[in-house]
């Protein structure tokens, strides 16, 4: 039954391709898997497939909204987001439908992750949610699930399976925009690039980002890269090492900093604080963290990319119900083809990032993601419009 809802679940995504290639470009929105020139190969395999153009029976599995069980993998909490914002909105989109949330958290584990998968379809789920800690680790417990017959949503990372339906950010575009706020501030110079965690697809999808900026200056020598590497874990302290050993190499020479979140860039702040340069270089971050969007108002941190999380965690919610109710993926509201670099055409729900500077702080105030007090704390009067 699984496997043949999985293939049906491929034959759609290709018929959706096909549709977007003859179409005016329902794809564009998603280019973030590749470069463009690698998103063409799609016509190619749905050539050889004449995807039918009615969903198949699912033969009586949708349920009740009351008896649905929607449990969700995490990889751990480090990040203030996860269960701050996430976490509810995921939670409060079960429940209004009727369902059960229920969780686990691998603590930074794959493998522990793989038994988290396990055990939460053992407890009965109806689909699953996954923030993988390694895409590509976690992938024998999605095709078990799929196979269980159980929905699976790759939420916020990449897991290269196209009967998963992923769920987040224009993470190029996320990469992008702290990019073009550094590259602004300091065209010319020495850069420095803290990644996030390797086996995180998103690292290498904010570093694609970096480059569509920055690439021409890096290649005619505008800009130098004194120093690049990716972060275990994401792990703050790790990233302030990593800049101390920068600052060292550089003889302090570094004039920007490209950190892909907050949490590292509080490990960068520090590192430039203890030489006494914090707001003169700029460094990049996301998440809107309550502290990083603080340094943008003392002016530690030139700009935290914004993802409202909420409607992240809403929107995998309410999928995730969706599919355990027997939906279709392609039918989940919102969807579009993202064109992965593993060669795979994922249903997607991609929604957009916001830059946050000191100039459009007011936004995240509005928002009530922060308060004004949370955001101005050390903030000297008349320096920040939302601060007074
Ligand atoms: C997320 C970021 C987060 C990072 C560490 C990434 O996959 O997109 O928002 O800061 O993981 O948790």
């Amino acid at each position: 039954m699984r496997s043949l809802r999985t293939t049906w679940a491929l034959l759609v995504a290709l018929a959706l391709v096909l549709a977007a290639c003859g179409g005016d470009g329902g794809t564009t929105t998603t280019a973030g898997g590749a470069a463009p020139e690698d998103s063409a190969p799609a016509d190619t395999a749905a050539e050889e497939t004449t995807p039918a153009t009615e969903a198949p029976d699912d033969g009586g599995e949708a349920e009740a909204d009351g008896d649905l069980v929607i449990g969700v993998s995490w990889n751990n909490y480090n990040e203030e987001r996860w269960a701050r914002w996430d976490e509810p909105a995921i939670r409060a989109a079960i429940e209004e439908a009727g369902g059960t949330y229920i969780s686990t958290d691998a603590g930074s584990s794959a493998e522990q992750q793989l038994a988290d998968v396990e055990n939460l379809i053992s407890q009965g789920a109806d689909a699953i949610i996954i923030l993988a800690q390694d895409g590509t680790a976690i992938l024998p417990a999605v095709e078990s699930a799929l196979s269980q017959g159980i929905p699976v949503v790759a939420y916020d990372r990449l897991i290269e399976n196209p009967g998963a339906l992923y769920v987040t950010f224009d993470n190029v575009g996320v990469g992008r925009l702290m990019a073009e706020v550094i590259y602004e501030m300091v065209p010319t110079g020495n850069y420095v690039i803290i990644k996030g965690n390797q086996a995180d697809a998103n690292a290498d999808f904010l570093r694609e980002g970096f480059e569509q900026v920055i690439g021409e200056a890096v290649a005619n020598g505008d800009i130098t890269i004194v120093g690049e590497t990716y972060t275990d874990n994401w792990d703050p302290a790790l990233a302030q090492t990593e800049m101390e050993q920068y600052l060292t190499q550089a003889n302090n020479e570094v004039d920007a900093v490209l950190s892909q979140n907050d949490g590292m860039a509080s490990g960068v702040v520090a590192a430039l604080e203890a030489q006494g340069l914090a707001g003169q270089v700029p460094v990049s971050g996301q998440d809107a963290d309550l502290a990083a969007l603080n340094r943008v108002a003392l002016g530690t941190q030139a700009v935290s990319v914004w993802k409202d999380a909420r409607e992240l965690g809403r929107a995998a919610g309410e999928a995730a119900v969706a599919l355990a109710q027997g939906t279709p993926l392609e039918e989940i509201p919102g969807t579009v083809i993202f064109d992965s670099p593993g060669g795979n055409q994922m249903v997607s729900i991609l929604l957009e990032p916001v830059a946050i500077t000191r100039d459009n702080l007011n936004l995240v105030v509005e928002a009530e993601w922060i308060t004004v007090d949370q955001l101005c704390q050390g903030v000297q009067p008349g320096t920040v419009e939302v601060c007074g």
